[in-house]
């Protein structure tokens, strides 16, 4: 299974006047693409803080300890902000417990979602046109470079023709595809329509036939509709001569010439959809070279393969005979380099383990990442995350080493007047009743090895790098479909008009009735539920891969709560969207989650898949969770889960349930407990799971109602 967000020993803490408040204390988990994963805790256990780490937007006094979160094969802890903000909303989306906060109150619903589209979209075209434009000129130089000056006029000629053709194709695709979609558009629509009357439902025949032969005449791309401009006309007759009917008062679905014009246009736009597509790529640079003349009626499956073999015999074979002694060219120089930066960390290694001065080391690093930096192959499509990330895992590697021994005899002296003080006073006989804070010193050896294996990881992969064979082929067409790619984004112009389409399409697909009339409406002017469903439809504008919901229902009422629910699930299904699911309420993701994460006081107690957790629950806290769930069936009173959580300031020694937990041991207070691993999938924190613990069972009010859940669940499963 792939997975999509990896979070490895995570620790974040935060300096506050009062102390250091530990608020996430070394927690792990994957999140698979396509699953939801929930994080199950009381209020306080870390889990908005956890989800704000990974977009970036932790308060200003917080302080990352440790830890990684990996997305896309990078480390987002240590990527910069410009960076992040691209990842931010892209990729990444979040939904907060309040709707009016990612709201603003005073602009119109439909313009706070088009304008994220359309800033997206003009964000994207400009990268995209960077991203082309340095690629090709890279290869540009690389090709020079091995060919030699007497290929140089020619290696920019085709360059250049592969530029413009590449733009010129992505146009005429362009304007095909908006003409297919509002084929596909109306289509959905006659069979919507075609069966609400064959239900006998209540339909205007007069509107729809004149908004059919509107629709019809805005599809006018010539390629698409070359070979039905009669049938267009024809159609679009029909469609408007049925419309003289004299409709019965309160008739209720259509009459039957109305529907016979209806099924012409389904079957025209059936065989539309069904005609062959013109591969715009190949025809693009065709047409480029034979201006005037018309293509559009041409049979599409002979133009797709004359066109290619045009292309090959005219520029493909020699472009790409060319293009292959670039990229070998670039392959060897960077061979070459990684030798060199094989040598270079073998010292570097050295240097690291020894005695270390602040100013030295930073140079030091510069110089081994600046080597480091130029050995990267940048015709390497598929990047290697290693090399690139290099410069900053390095310097943060030194960073967090150089800041732990600034801290430690900080910290020494600290704990040191603390004790004194407290001390003194106990001596004096007062009633003391502040405890000192433990003193916390960072394992300076451990940091130290940190950085070695930064260069170690890198040692490793060159090494493999060095001795690999590249298919430089294969590699070719990767640029190829790269430039392509980024070349279609860069034509892809989202319109003003364009963006209102799609924006009430998002609105429809969160299930916002009206969402036509609806777009013009201020938040004030929705419910509580449907402002959270805007907020979803904004999350969901620019397409990301992760949804994080940090408690998306806690505001709304039961009923409510179950909609957003249902729709978050469906979006998460139709769109292969990862979920990360906050809550406090286990009950809330019993049908939703694939994966559980319980957490307690900034750790992970227990965390396995949700039938582990529903069925098979290890840790009494997950017990008082699961019995703190309301439960319809039994209306049962709620059991609260007595006492509070524990001070962060000082986190306890041992399992910080341990003081609320009527089965704990003295162990419990003492140690932290591991996590000892139940199954493949299942995990839990808690001293009860060591074989020499006494055996505890589940208490009974729990086991009867997962006994009942079992029974409804396979009721459900059928
Ligand atoms: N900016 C901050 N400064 C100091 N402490 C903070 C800050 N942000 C969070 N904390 C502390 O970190 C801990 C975890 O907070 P977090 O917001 O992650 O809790 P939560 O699990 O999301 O709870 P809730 O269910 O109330 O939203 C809490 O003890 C909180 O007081
Ligand atoms: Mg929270």
């Amino acid at each position: 299974m792939a997975i999509n967000l990896e979070v490895n020993n995570l620790r974040i803490s935060f300096r506050t006047n009062n102390g250091k408040v530990q608020a996430v204390r070394d927690i792990s988990f994957k999140l698979e693409q396509g699953k939801t994963l929930a994080i199950v805790g009381e209020s306080g256990s870390g889990k908005s803080v956890t989800s704000k780490a990974i977009l970036g937007i932790l308060a200003g006094n917080s302080i990352i300890e440790g830890g990684e979160i990996i997305f896309d094969g990078r480390d987002l802890l240590k990527i910069d902000e410009e960076e992040m903000y691209r990842i931010r909303g892209d990729k990444i989306a979040m939904i907060f417990q309040d709707p009016l906060s990612s709201l603003n109150p005073i602009v119109k619903i439909g313009k706070q979602i088009t304008e994220a589209m359309l800033l997206k979209n003009k964000a994207s075209r400009r990268e995209s046109r960077k991203d082309f434009n340095s690629l090709l000129a890279l290869l540009q130089a690389q090709m020079i470079a091995d060919c030699g000056a007497s290929s140089e006029a020619r290696i920019k000629e085709l360059t250049s023709t592969f530029n413009s053709f590449c733009v010129e194709a992505n146009k005429l695709e362009n304007a095909y595809n908006h003409a297919a979609n509002t084929v596909a558009d109306l289509l959905t629509d006659v069979e919507d329509v075609q069966f609400k009357a064959s239900k006998n439902q209540k339909l205007d025949g007069k509107a729809l036939l004149r908004e059919y032969a509107n629709k019809l005449k805005t599809i006018k791309e010539p390629f698409f509709t070359a070979k039905f401009t009669e049938r267009m006309a024809a159609v679009s007759a029909e469609l408007l001569a049925a419309r003289k009917y004299t409709a019965e008062k309160n008739a209720l679905g259509l009459p039957e010439s109305v529907l016979n014009a209806i099924t012409q246009l389904e079957n025209l736009l059936r065989d539309m959809q069904e005609q062959p597509r013109p591969n715009f790529f190949r025809i693009g640079f065709y047409a480029m070279k034979h201006p005037g003349e018309d293509l559009t009626g041409r049979d599409m499956d002979k133009l797709n393969e004359e066109a290619l073999a045009y292309l090959n015999e005219n520029f493909m074979n020699e472009f790409i005979a060319l293009q292959e002694r670039g990229v070998a060219y670039s392959h060897r120089q960077s061979v070459d380099k990684k030798k060199l930066v094989l040598e270079a960390l073998k010292e570097g290694k050295a240097y690291f383990s020894g005695e270390l001065k602040s100013a030295g080391a930073m140079k030091y690093a510069k110089s081994l990442a600046d080597l480091v930096d130029a050995s990267i192959d940048r015709l390497e499509i598929v990047k290697d995350g290693v090399a690139y990330t290099f410069r900053t895992s390095l310097n943060s590697a030194i960073s967090r080493y150089f800041a732990a021994v600034a801290f430690n005899p900080k910290e020494e002296a600290r704990f040191e007047r603390q004790t004194k003080k407290h001390d003194a006073l106990v001596a004096k006989g007062k009633n003391v009743e502040w405890k000192v804070v433990p003193k916390s010193l960072h394992d300076l050896d451990a940091l130290k090895n940190q950085i070695v294996s930064v260069l170690e990881r890198l040692e490793k992969k060159y090494q493999d790098d060095v001795v690999a064979t590249v298919d430089y082929h294969q590699r070719c067409i990767e640029i190829i479909d790269y430039l392509k790619e980024k070349a279609s984004k860069v034509v892809y112009k989202v319109t003003k008009a364009m963006a209102k389409e799609r924006a009430i399409k998002l609105m429809e697909e969160v299930g916002i009735s009206e969402a036509r009339m609806r777009f013009n409406q201020y938040p004030f002017e929705f419910s509580g539920g449907m402002r959270q469903r805007i907020v979803i439809a904004i999350a969901l504008s620019a397409d990301p891969e992760v949804l994080i919901c940090d408690e998306p229902t806690t505001a709304l009422d039961v009923t409510i709560q179950a909609q957003i629910l249902e729709l978050i699930n469906k979006l998460k299904n139709e769109r292969n969207l990862s979920v990360i699911f906050i809550t406090h309420d286990l009950g809330v993701v019993a049908n939703m989650a694939d994966d559980i994460a319980v957490m307690y006081a900034g750790k992970i107690i227990e965390y396995g898949t949700a039938d582990d957790v529903f069925y098979d629950p290890r840790h009494p806290y997950t017990w008082a969770l699961l019995s703190a769930m309301p439960d319809l069936d039994t209306k049962e009173k709620l059991d609260a889960i007595p006492g509070t959580p524990p001070d962060m300031r000082y986190p306890p020694a041992g399992d910080a349930f341990a003081l609320r937990n009527k089965y704990a041991m003295q162990i419990d207070f003492e140690q932290q407990p591991p996590m000892f691993e139940i199954s493949e999938t299942h995990r839990a924190a808690t001293w009860l799971l060591h074989p020499d613990a006494p055996k505890v069972e589940i208490p009974k009010a729990i086991t009867d109602r997962i006994a009942r859940m079992k029974k409804a669940g396979g009721a459900e499963n059928g």
